[in-house]
C-alpha cells in the first residue's frame, strides 16, 4: 500500500491547517479507560501532528485545546486537562525549539490557570524568533468570544475618533481578531466523526476547506494527516470566482 506522503504534491500545501481535535473521550471510553486517559494519549497525536507539519513545510498549524465551552466540564477534567498543558509545554519546549518551531496562542488566555499562563508565557518568549512552522494553540478560545472582543474594542476606537464608521472594513475586523498576523486556514480537519465547527474560527473559516474525519484525535498519526492534505490537494478552491 502506497502511502499518501508520496502523493502530496509539496508545491501546492495548505499554508495554513487548523485542527479541531475531538474524540479523546469516547477513544478512552471505547477501550474502558477514564476520559483523562484519552486527553492523556492526545498528546502523542499532538506532537506527531506538529512533527509532520514541520517537517512538511507547513507554515501554521492551530489546534483548538480547549474552548470557551469546555470550562463548563466537570471540574476534575478541567484540573486534568490545565496540568496536562503545563506538563507538555514544559517537556517540549527544548523540542519544539530546536525544531525551529513557534508557539503562538489565541484565546481568553486570562482565564487560564496562573501556572499554565506563566509555562505558556514562557514558551512563547523562547520560540518568538524561531521561523519555521508556527504552532498556534487555541485556548480558552471560541470564535463568538473573538468576535465580541473584536467589536468591543471597534467601537472603543470609533468613540476615541480613530476612525469613522465609514473606514470599518474586513481587513480592520480581521486585525481585531486574536488571529490577526495569521493567514486565514486554508484546510480544517475535524477528528471523531463530528460534523461542526462548535464555535471555532468562525470569521476565518469563509473559504477554508472542510475535512472530517471518523478516527479519533489519540489515533490520528502522521498517514491521518497526510491523507487529509492529499485530500485537500483533490478540491477545487473557487472562492466565489
Ligand atoms: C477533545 O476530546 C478534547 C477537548 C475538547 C478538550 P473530547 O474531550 O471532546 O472527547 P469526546 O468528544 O467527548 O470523545
Ligand atoms: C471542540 O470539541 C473543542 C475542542 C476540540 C477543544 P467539543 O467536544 O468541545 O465540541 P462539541 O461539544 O462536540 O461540539
Ligand atoms: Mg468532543
Amino acid at each position: 500500500m502506497s502511502s499518501f506522503k508520496e502523493k502530496i504534491d509539496k508545491t501546492n500545501l495548505p499554508k495554513h491547517i487548523a485542527v479541531i481535535m475531538d474524540g479523546n473521550g469516547r477513544w478512552a471510553q471505547e477501550r474502558g479507560f477514564d476520559r483523562i486517559f484519552g486527553h492523556q494519549n492526545g498528546v502523542t497525536s499532538v506532537r506527531e501532528t506538529t512533527e509532520t507539519a514541520a517537517e512538511i513545510g507547513i507554515q501554521y498549524l492551530t489546534l483548538y485545546a480547549f474552548s470557551t465551552e469546555n470550562w463548563s466540564r466537570p471540574q476534575e477534567e478541567v484540573d486534568a486537562l490545565m496540568e496536562l498543558l503545563i506538563d507538555t509545554i514544559e517537556k517540549e519546549t527544548p523540542t519544539l525549539d530546536k525544531n525551529n518551531v513557534r508557539l503562538m496562542a489565541i484565546g481568553d488566555l486570562s482565564r487560564l490557570p496562573g501556572n499554565a499562563s506563566e509555562k505558556l508565557q514562557r514558551c512563547i518568549a523562547k520560540t518568538s524568533q524561531n521561523t519555521g512552522l508556527s504552532l498556534v494553540l487555541a485556548l480558552s478560545y471560541s470564535s463568538r468570544w473573538e468576535i465580541t472582543n473584536a467589536l468591543k474594542m471597534i467601537c472603543t476606537e470609533v468613540m476615541a475618533g480613530n476612525y469613522s464608521t465609514d473606514e470599518i472594513n474586513e481587513e480592520l475586523i480581521s486585525n481585531h481578531m486574536t488571529t490577526k498576523s495569521i493567514p486565514d486556514p486554508d484546510l480544517l480537519i475535524r477528528t471523531s466523526g463530528e460534523e461542526r465547527i462548535s464555535n471555532f474560527l468562525l470569521w476565518q473559516l469563509a473559504y477554508t476547506e472542510l475535512y472530517f474525519t471518523k478516527i479519533h484525535w489519540p489515533a490520528f498519526r502522521k498517514e491521518n494527516l497526510y491523507e487529509a492534505i492529499y485530500e485537500f490537494q483533490q478540491r477545487e478552491r473557487r472562492f466565489g470566482k
